[in-house]
């Protein structure tokens, strides 16, 4: 048992003030950039942090967001413009998918990012985190913001275990019954669980001597057990058809038009099975497109 349990006021007292404390200086926490580019900035820079860290997401957002300041902007713009402004951010289909919630956005909503939970979810590439991400950090709204840090910090604190399981809708529960009241304070503390996760209670090398909840920790109690890890593993990237296709995709966005002969696609990749494979699947996903034996960017 933890040597001191906290009620969930506490629990929320207490990372919040941790949080006010110490939080990292990120761009999306500066006033001006909400006054500048409103829920927009907050939809796309969350599009960008689902799968790709922080630092790899910084050097990217002002040139998107000077080049795109709105949905409607955006809406505006080819897909191959925002595939090749994606540039090496990794899971490439996600530019898609902000290239099509920008039109949804322009022709559902008149081109304002909708704060609606429901109504951010029936846009493309926008699930249960992003939409609620969105509804908070943008609008301040009061909503459970759960991301892999956030898992992992309930399985270990609450639950005595080292990793959290594969996500599932109980995470969105037992982090709604965590919220403090207020709209505010719940946005603090969403993002409050969410920045120890990343930053102290860390996957791998958890930095339990710098918690400020690591006395009611139930995995600390339990002597950091180490639990297992049932979570679907990712797979490695060297040599794998990801590889492959950012390698394809690259070729695109270098090439003069974005246009490069079908034999000439990587022509030097070692496996050519695999570059096929890699060239299949970016048409099927409708990142590229084969015109005249070429292949290019979506028009
Ligand atoms: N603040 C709001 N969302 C965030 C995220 N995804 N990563 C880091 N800080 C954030």
């Amino acid at each position: 048992m933890p040597a001191r349990s906290l009620s969930p006021s506490r629990l929320a007292e207490e990372l919040s003030q941790w949080y006010r404390d110490n939080a990292r200086d990120l761009p999306w926490r500066h006033p001006q950039f909400h006054d500048r580019f409103g829920a927009w900035g907050t939809l796309v820079s969350e599009f960008m942090l689902q799968q790709t860290p922080v630092t790899r997401v910084i050097p990217h957002l002002a040139a998107w967001l000077e080049r795109w300041p709105t949905p409607t902007a955006m809406s505006r713009a080819t897909p191959a413009e925002v595939v090749q402004q994606w540039a090496n951010l990794g899971y490439p289909r996600r530019a898609l998918w902000l290239h099509r919630a920008a039109v949804e956005i322009t022709e559902r909503h008149g081109g304002e990012v909708p704060r609606d939970v429901d109504a951010l979810l029936a846009l493309a590439g926008i699930g249960d985190y992003t939409a609620r991400a969105v509804a908070t950090f943008a609008f301040g709204d009061r909503h459970p913001v759960v991301d892999t840090n956030t898992r992992r910090v309930i399985a270990r604190a609450l639950d005595g275990r080292s990793q959290p399981g594969p996500a599932a809708r109980r995470d969105l529960v037992a982090m709604a019954a965590l919220l403090p009241e207020g709209d505010a304070a719940s946005a603090v503390f969403n993002a409050a669980v969410m920045e120890l996760g990343a930053v102290v209670c860390t996957s791998r090398a958890p930095r339990c001597d710098r918690c400020p909840i690591a006395d009611s920790c139930a995995w600390v109690a339990a002597g950091r057990p180490d639990t297992g890890d049932d979570r679907p593993r990712q797979a490695r990237y060297e040599g794998s058809d990801r590889q492959a296709r950012g390698a394809v995709l690259r070729a695109l966005r270098d090439s003069p038009d974005a246009v490069v002969p079908a034999d000439a696609v990587i022509h030097d990749w070692a496996d050519a099975a695999q570059r096929d494979r890699a060239i299949d699947s970016l048409v099927a996903d409708g990142l590229i497109e084969a015109v005249d034996e070429s292949f290019r960017l979506p028009r």
